[in-house]
């Protein structure tokens, strides 16, 4: 015999613990199944250990998605505001950084007491170390037989997120799940992830591993200004996770290494002060002075930096100053879903209702958080759409 509940919910991480204690304070009895040993692993990891909870300025403009409108139901519905009440019933101090990214002020395993204390309170059932063997649609909803028992509800609610970091227990049993009831599953990629270099790319800046510098990465129309971090594999930082999501092998991948200041006039202002001041001299003024080391041996080598800057002509300046505005950055790949923030791409929204996040396809099986193909700019905006993704489900099971 299958215990029989409301709704059963694979997957405990944000967006299921949102839309389990979401629908258990509507009085639905609600059991989550969780094949790791605890719930919300990612939620004590996120934000350097203080969660960026949300994005005070979470729209739709800041999530990908085949449809880009997709998302803006269940964000209006569960707004920033809304989980930040949340938040501030429990208690919990928070501070904004940048950009209107709220974060703890101490760690980010308040959210998840906060998360567990709600679904306790709403009678909210969570099983931890329990895998999902088989589901099987029946004539009144769903058996779902795991280690741990069958279980059966008309609701069935898959939040098990993406592929990234297997580790803390991302598997792709979403999107066998999704196929396994016709629905179509959009290719997926690491997000938001570091980009690795190879070859002479590599070789040139190895040794800058930790030289930080602000600038602005474009790829594809995209384009983001904040700080770029020099790896031991290639280059991190705010500005690459966030180009990271834009860009594929391949494409174009530009960086603006004095961004918000105009490159030629300043060359052009320092050849007036400073005539007899070598350009490598300037831009170690103007760069992180190992970077613009590497900038003057590999790429600037035919125009002689050594030189003093009176002896460089209105054209060479134009040149290096083409070059400090968008200097190619050539990425071999990503490092892929070991240590990418999000998966991109994932269960098709066409077949899902944007309002309830319902399949059209299944009656009663939801889909939620980023096992779908909606995903954020980094800065707060995927915990958002867990939140509000998996309210959407849980006011509508
Ligand atoms: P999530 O991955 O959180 O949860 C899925 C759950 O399902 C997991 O508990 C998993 O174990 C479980 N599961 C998987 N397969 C299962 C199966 N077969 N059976 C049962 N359970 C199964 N975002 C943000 O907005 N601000 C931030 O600061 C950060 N920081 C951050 C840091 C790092 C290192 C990472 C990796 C990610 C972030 N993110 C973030 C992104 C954010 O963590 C992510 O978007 C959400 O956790 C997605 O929530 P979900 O609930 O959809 O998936």
């Amino acid at each position: 015999m299958a215990e029989a509940f409301d709704a059963l919910v694979v997957g405990g991480g944000a967006a299921g613990l949102m839309c389990a204690l979401t629908a258990g304070q509507r009085g639905r009895r609600v059991l989550v199944l969780e094949h790791a040993n605890r719930v919300g692993k990612k939620i004590p990891m996120s934000g350097g250990g203080r969660c960026n909870f949300t994005n005070t300025g979470a729209s739709p403009a800041n999530y990908l998605s085949a449809n880009p409108h997709f998302c803006k139901s269940a964000l209006a519905r569960y707004t920033p505001q809304d989980f930040l009440a949340l938040v501030e019933r429990h208690g919990i101090a928070w501070h904004e950084k940048e950009l209107g990214q709220l974060f703890c002020d101490v760690s980010s395993k308040l959210i998840v007491k906060m998360l567990l204390d709600e679904c306790a309170a709403a009678g909210v059932r969570i099983a931890t170390s329990c895998s999902v063997e088989q589901v099987q649609r029946e004539a009144t909803g769903f058996r779902v037989r795991t280690t741990q028992g069958a279980f059966s509800a008309p609701a069935l609610v898959v939040a098990s997120g993406g592929l990234s970091i297997p580790s803390m227990g991302a598997s792709g049993f979403g999107y066998a799940l999704a196929r396994q009831f016709g629905h179509a599953v959009l290719p997926t990629r690491a997000g938001l992830v570091p980009l690795t270099l190879s070859g002479k790319h590599a070789e040139r800046l190895a040794d800058l591993s930790g030289v930080a510098l602000p600038v602005e990465a474009r790829c594809g129309g995209a384009s983001f200004r904040n700080a770029m971090l020099f790896t031991h594999r290639g280059v991190s930082g705010p500005a690459i996770l966030q180009i990271s999501s834009f860009w594929q092998p391949g494409e174009d991948l530009r960086l603006d290494l004095l961004p918000g200041i105009d490159a030629l006039d300043t060359l052009q202002q320092q050849q007036c002060e400073r005539p007899a001041a070598e350009l490598k001299t300037v831009l170690a003024d103007l760069l992180p002075r190992r970077f613009a080391q590497r900038l003057c041996e590999h790429w600037l080598q035919p125009l002689q930096p050594a030189r003093p800057l009176r002896q460089f002509t209105l054209p060479q300046l134009r040149e290096i100053a083409a070059l400090l505005t968008a200097w190619p950055l050539v990425a071999s790949g990503t490092e892929g879903y070991r240590t990418a923030e999000v998966t991109l791409g994932g269960v098709d929204t066409d077949g899902l209702s944007s309002a309830t996040l319902q399949s059209k396809l299944v009656p009663g099986l939801y889909f939620i958080g980023e096992v779908v193909d909606v995903s954020g700019w980094l800065g707060g905006y995927n915990f958002q759409w867990a939140w509000a993704s998996g309210h959407a489900a849980g006011s509508a099971l």
